[in-house]
C-alpha cells in the first residue's frame, strides 16, 4: 500500500519534469560572435542551431550604417520564390538600420511557418553575395 501511494507521486513529478526541459525557449544571436554582417554564411549557422522550436528567440545585432559601408536591415520576405532571387518588393520590414545596436532586435518566432530572413542593403547587395539571408522553420514543442 505504501509503495502505491508514494508511486502516484512520483510519476506526475517526473512528466513535469521532462515537460518543462523539452517547453525551454532559447534565445540565439543571429551569426553567433559575427553578429548581423556580410560576409557570414547564415544557412551554415542555421544548419548548426538547428533544430528551432516554436517560441525560440533569434536576436540580430549589427552595427549602424558607416561611410564606408551600406546599412544593414532585417526583412522577412514572403515566400521562397522572393528569398531565392533576393526580391524585397512585398518584403516586411522587421529591423531598420539602427534597430541592431546594443542589445539587438528580438524576433520571437512564435508561429509554425517558414521565416525567410535577409538584409536589403545595397539593393539587394547583402543578400545575393553576403549572402545576408536564411531560412528557420520552427517546430512545435512536443508540449504545444
Ligand atoms: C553556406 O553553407 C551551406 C551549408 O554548409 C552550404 O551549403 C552553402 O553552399 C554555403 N554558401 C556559401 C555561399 O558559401
Ligand atoms: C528606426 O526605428 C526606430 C524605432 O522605430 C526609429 O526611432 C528610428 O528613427 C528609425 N531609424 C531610421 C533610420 O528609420
Amino acid at each position: 500500500m505504501g509503495l502505491s501511494c508514494g508511486g502516484k507521486g512520483f510519476l506526475p513529478l517526473l512528466l513535469a519534469a521532462t515537460l518543462l526541459a523539452v517547453g525551454q525557449a532559447r534565445t540565439l544571436v543571429v551569426g553567433g560572435s559575427e553578429g548581423w554582417r556580410f560576409g557570414v554564411n547564415y544557412t551554415g549557422w542555421a544548419i548548426q542551431n538547428a533544430p528551432f522550436y516554436i517560441n525560440d528567440k533569434l536576436v540580430f545585432k549589427y552595427d549602424p550604417p558607416s561611410e564606408s559601408g551600406y546599412a544593414y536591415t532585417v526583412y522577412s520576405l514572403p515566400y521562397l520564390g522572393n528569398y531565392v532571387s533576393c526580391d524585397f518588393r512585398r518584403a516586411k520590414l522587421l529591423a531598420n538600420e539602427t534597430q541592431g545596436g546594443g542589445e539587438g532586435f528580438e524576433v520571437v518566432l512564435s508561429r509554425w511557418r517558414a521565416y525567410y530572413f535577409a538584409s536589403d542593403g545595397g539593393d539587394g547587395y547583402h543578400c545575393k553575395d553576403g549572402p545576408m539571408k536564411f531560412i528557420v522553420v520552427p517546430a512545435p514543442r512536443r508540449d504545444d
